[in-house]
């Protein structure tokens, strides 16, 4: 899995980090919810741009729109008005079915409540979105076992989600996520089920895997200490970007 997506250009950046272009880049995006009488503005013109192989936290209080983005960013939900472009493509413009595909390939989603199957073994529930998208049941296990292995759950496979810690579970959707090597992966509060010493542990993990795969990470938290671990901390409030600032490199 190491230096499996190689850049064609990487630059290292000042703090350190290896980043190619532009990878994800949000023009004027809004969005709005229409339900019955109430309109609600989630989003009021969000401009962003992230580079390959960057770590990005998005901070922000409850309801100023952090998920909204990321639905939007990801094509999980339509923009009202502006522009999603991932990896040079219009996110925005592409219909549903093409859609749905660009994200499998291209995307990998973890989520604070983990969906995984119950009656599934952490290798099946990892395994599945291969079996899906047509990769052969041989192919797909040993794919799944190496995914298992990168987070530490080599031991684990064929255990259930009950028999699991919160920990474990959330690392085997992080390997699920993983599994198609996707460039990048997105995580909606990926810690806010757990304590804080497995919270550090799961984005001490995603930052080892940034590292190692020059994936990108955009990362929703409302915890500071795990968004401190980010490369880059964008705070939100009321639907728009506040402030967007680097992480102080330790020691510099
Ligand atoms: N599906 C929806 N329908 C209507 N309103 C929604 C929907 N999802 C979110 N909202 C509203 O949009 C705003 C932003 O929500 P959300 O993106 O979930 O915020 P956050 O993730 O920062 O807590 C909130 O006012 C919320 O109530
Ligand atoms: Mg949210």
């Amino acid at each position: 899995m190491s230096q499996s997506r190689p850049i064609a250009t990487p630059q290292v950046h000042s703090n350190g980090h290896m980043y190619g272009p532009p990878i994800i880049v949000a023009s004027k995006v809004e969005k709005t919810y229409n339900t019955g009488k109430v309109t609600v503005r989630a989003l009021k013109g969000i401009d962003l741009k992230i580079l390959e192989g960057e770590m990005v936290a998005i901070m922000g209080p409850s309801g100023c729109g952090k998920t909204t983005l990321l639905n939007v960013l990801s094509g999980l939900d339509d923009v009202t008005a502006g522009e999603v472009v991932i990896a040079g493509s219009p996110l925005h413009a592409m219909k549903d079915k093409k859609r749905t595909l660009f994200r499998a390939e291209k995307m990998g989603f973890v989520f604070q409540a983990f969906n995984l199957l119950p009656v599934l073994s952490a290798a099946e529930n990892v395994e599945l979105p291969l079996l899906v998208s047509g990769v052969k049941p041989g192919l797909a296990r040993r794919k799944a076992q190496e995914a298992l292995e990168m987070v530490g759950l080599a031991s684990e496979v064929s255990k259930r989600p009950a028999e699991m810690s919160g920990g474990q579970q959330q690392r085997v959707t992080i390997a699920r996520a993983l599994v198609n090597k996707p460039a990048i992966v997105w995580a909606d509060e990926p810690t806010g089920n757990l304590d804080s010493e497995t919270s550090g542990a799961i984005m001490d993990l995603l930052c080892k895997l940034n590292a190692e795969s020059v994936q990108t990470f955009v990362i929703v938290s409302h915890d500071l200490s795990v968004a401190m671990k980010a490369h880059r901390i964008v705070h939100m409030r009321d639907g728009l970007i506040e402030s967007d600032r680097p992480v102080p490199v330790a020691g510099k």
